[in-house]
């Protein structure tokens, strides 16, 4: 395995450590692109999952990747217009995706619909410093573009709660770690 998704692996695990005492059975991860994520929460955590992803060559990739087992399937789903149901999860991971959605405050209704009341969302991903975010909207139109506090407050007006925040790496485009709950 990579050494970038041994870290996603490790950032998920810490913080899936702190959620310990919560009930997690239900989990949705997505833009799961090769799935070995999720593959790794059916598996290790033995969590009921559905790795997601809108690109069906991802898909289809992600299920030859992965072993046939029972917790894990496998859906083409986009994250600003998901089929399932209202209250279906636990637990929603979403990884690297925002930044590819440029309708990303849907995704948070989606994520905000699907989730069970106090559940839980893992989001890691890029934004865009506020002084650069005009011009990045201007560059990269097909992009998801946010500071990290539009995604904030964005959660917040559907009543989630930060519980977590880490910066994980340095750059001019800093990547974040999020753990959000939704109101009980
Ligand atoms: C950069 S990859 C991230 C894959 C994995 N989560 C990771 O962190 O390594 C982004 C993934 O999001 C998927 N994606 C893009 N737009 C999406 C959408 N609207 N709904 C669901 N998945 C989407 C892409 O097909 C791709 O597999």
């Amino acid at each position: 395995m990579g050494r970038r998704r041994l870290d996603h692996i490790e950032r998920l695990d810490a913080r899936l450590q702190s959620l310990a005492d919560e009930t997690i059975e239900d989990v949705l991860e997505l833009g799961c692109g090769d799935g070995r994520v999720s593959g790794y929460l059916s598996q290790a955590h033995g969590f009921n999952v559905v790795a997601a992803d809108v690109d069906p060559a991802q898909i289809e990739w992600a299920r030859r990747q992965n072993p046939i087992h029972s917790r894990l399937r496998f859906s083409v789903e986009d994250a600003t217009e998901l089929s399932f149901g209202d209250d279906s999860f636990d637990l929603v991971v979403a990884q690297n995706l925002f930044q590819h959605l440029p309708r990303w405050r849907r995704a948070v209704g989606e994520i905000s619909r699907v989730l069970r009341p106090g559940g839980h969302l893992i989001w890691f991903d890029q934004a865009t410093p506020g002084a650069f975010r005009r011009l990045m909207a201007r560059l990269s139109p097909r992009s998801g573009v946010y500071t990290l506090d539009e995604v904030a407050e964005c959660f917040a007006a559907v009543r989630f709660r930060e519980t977590f925040r880490e910066r994980v790496r340095q750059g001019p485009i800093a990547r974040y770690q999020l753990v959000l709950r939704k109101a009980t």
